[in-house]
């Protein structure tokens, strides 16, 4: 399994960046909001710091016709950016124009697996299906990585999986045990997934033993 971060904050990215593990970037447009700052702009910012990778922009039109536009706008930014549409009927039809063009989509706001199957179908290079939002509910996020992951094992379809709405720890391992194929994580649990208090204890206690020996 492949990390992607899920920010728009850029000094989080670049920390991420740093560790050497950063296979990608997503945004939505509530990460955007709290940046305060122009989309393009820190698309741009964001495309220069991670230029290989995928980098997930989000468009907001509710018609296929103006998610296409949009979309086209968002692709010329770097060709690395990924268009990031929502899982409706219009969403479908924009992510077959996508593809016939040769553009990457992650479909987004996947709660079930047939919406996963039918993005697929049209074309989709990511799905990505939303953990935590469904486990607040009272349903199970996990089990729904596993159904995706085993449907589009059965049918040879090779539509990368994206575990996102991630909130813990715990959330990124079961998603590597359930077949996802990336795990979009925050910057606090990217941060959280590094810890072990029994690493941090091991290192104290060979620094006291080395400083000992070497009085
Ligand atoms: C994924 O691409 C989304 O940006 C994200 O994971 C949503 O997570 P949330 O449910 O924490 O908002």
């Amino acid at each position: 399994m492949k990390f992607f971060i899920d920010t728009a904050n850029i000094e989080e990215i670049r920390s991420a960046n740093e560790l050497g593990i950063l296979a990608g970037v997503t945004t939505n447009p509530s990460l955007v909001a709290k940046e305060g700052v122009s989309f393009h702009d820190r698309l741009r910012e964001i495309t220069s710091e991670v230029s290989v990778g995928s980098v997930s922009a989000e468009v907001m039109s509710e018609d296929a016709e103006g998610m296409i536009k949009e979309g086209l706008e968002l692709a010329a930014i770097a060709p690395n950016i990924t268009i990031k549409v929502p899982m409706t009927l219009e969403g479908l039809k924009a992510v077959k124009a996508f593809s016939d063009k040769g553009i990457k989509t992650n479909v987004t706001l996947i709660f079930n697996p047939n919406q996963a199957l039918l993005a697929a179908r049209a074309g989709a290079t990511y799905v990505s299906p939303f953990l935590g939002r469904l486990d607040d509910i009272g349903h199970n996020g996990m089990e729904l990585i596993a159904t995706i992951a085993d449907i589009f094992d059965r049918h040879g379809i090779e539509t990368e999986i994206i575990a996102a709405s991630i909130r813990h720890p715990l959330h990124v391992t079961d998603a590597a045990l359930h077949g996802a194929h990336i795990a979009t994580v925050p910057y606090n649990v990217l941060s959280q997934l590094v810890k072990h208090p029994l690493t941090d204890q091991g290192i104290e206690r060979f620094i006291a033993d080395w400083n000992k020996a070497n009085q």
